[in-house]
């Protein structure tokens, strides 16, 4: 696997993140992350609205903070890399529009790549001590906010969906059960936090049975709020925090283990925001050790939203020779790039060092 050489800039703003990033081949020179988790939090989710406004004033102030950290001046830039899909439409705008005109006044390629490409290449970069590239093919559990799949990655640009979820994210089954027990928004961290000093005594369900790679957490939520009703003042928010953290990390691990056995997979990666859970990585980590599978998980940094990762998966593409033209748009929803639809990049099995 190739990576383009010149420093590139890459820009991620699909939700509430705006994030800009320098990147050497797979080394992270720089990745600044401006979050709007603060000013979110005071309507207990994102507002698409408000998230792009405020993209609007971040976007600059990111982009110089990205140059100065990495030491690299505007105009030793040699590619620009931006997210063009899925997302919030005018957060995406944001950082498209921002993209073409650094490529069109520094004369330089552009790319738009697929979030999720982003999460599923994160595990590639080199950053801070932290440099282990999974060879192909493997398996990719992606869990975030708006995403819980089960990904073969059979090589650069050729993705297979084993599974996912038929209606909320992981993430979100955190985010929303976080806000019905009255914990801030984004939930994830605040559940974990909880989660420490309580028992998983509380039953809750666990989705979709059977033989599937598939998930569901919408009846998840709505059990958590009638047990709040049920429980009223006897209900224990620690013991509750950690019911719900042992549930979603129990469907996950064992749902993505037995995904990983089903198409031989020896390694596997965790990408995504909640990827950053510390039971969930405890917990993965078992089931994959029983199952013979190496687990990577990338430093929580690379986790969450970055453009860093969003930076390697066009780095691959442009050092395969694909770029954009001035009329790359932004879609709300994509599908990942898959098998079919890809050049072919040599041998599937072509391992990293
Ligand atoms: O990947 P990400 O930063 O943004 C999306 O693309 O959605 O993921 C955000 C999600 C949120 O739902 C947040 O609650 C969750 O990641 N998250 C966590 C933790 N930290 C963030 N979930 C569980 N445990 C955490 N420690
Ligand atoms: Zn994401």
């Amino acid at each position: 696997m190739t990576w383009h050489e010149g420093p590139l800039l890459a820009i991620e703003s699909s939700c509430d993140e705006t994030s800009a990033a320098v990147l050497l081949g797979r080394r992270v020179l720089s990745n600044i992350v401006a979050s709007q988790a603060d000013m979110h939090e005071r309507w207990g989710g994102v507002v698409p609205e408000a998230a792009a406004r405020a993209h609007v004033d971040a976007m600059l102030p990111v982009v110089a903070d990205a140059l100065t950290h990495a030491a690299v001046e505007l105009d030793q830039i040699k590619a620009i890399v931006v997210t063009n899909r899925p997302g919030l439409i005018g957060a995406l705008s944001v950082g498209l529009t921002t993209a073409k005109a650094l490529s069109f006044s520094l004369g330089v390629p552009l790319i738009g790549v697929h979030h999720i490409e982003g999460h599923l290449l994160s595990p590639f970069a080199v950053l801070d001590g932290y440099d282990d590239p999974p060879k192909f093919p493997h398996l990719s559990l992606v869990v975030s906010g708006g995403h819980t799949e089960l990904v073969h990655v059979l090589a650069p640009g050729r993705y297979r969906l084993l599974g996912q979820s038929i209606d909320d994210a992981a993430g979100e089954a955190f985010d929303k059960s976080a806000r019905l027990m009255g914990l801030p928004y984004p939930g994830g961290r605040a559940i974990q936090d909880r989660a420490r000093a309580g028992r998983a005594s509380y039953a809750l369900p666990r989705g979709l049975k059977g033989e599937t790679f598939d998930f569901s957490f919408a009846g998840f939520k709505t059990a958590v709020s009638r047990l709040i009703e049920k429980e009223g003042d006897r209900l224990n928010i620690d013991d509750l925090a950690s019911s719900v953290q042992e549930t979603i990390t129990e469907v996950l691990s064992a749902r993505a283990v037995a995904a990983a056995d089903s198409v031989g997979a020896k390694t596997m990666t965790v990408v995504g925001g909640v990827a950053a859970n510390q039971r969930l990585r405890e917990r993965l980590a078992e089931l994959a050790a029983r199952s013979g599978i190496r687990l990577i998980v990338p430093p929580i940094e690379l986790c969450t939203d970055n453009a860093a990762m969003i930076g390697l998966a066009g780095s691959w593409r442009l050092a395969s020779g694909q770029k954009d033209d001035f009329t790359l748009d932004a879609f709300p929803n994509a599908e990942l790039p898959s098998d079919a639809d890809e050049p072919k990049l040599g041998a599937i099995d072509e391992g990293l060092a």
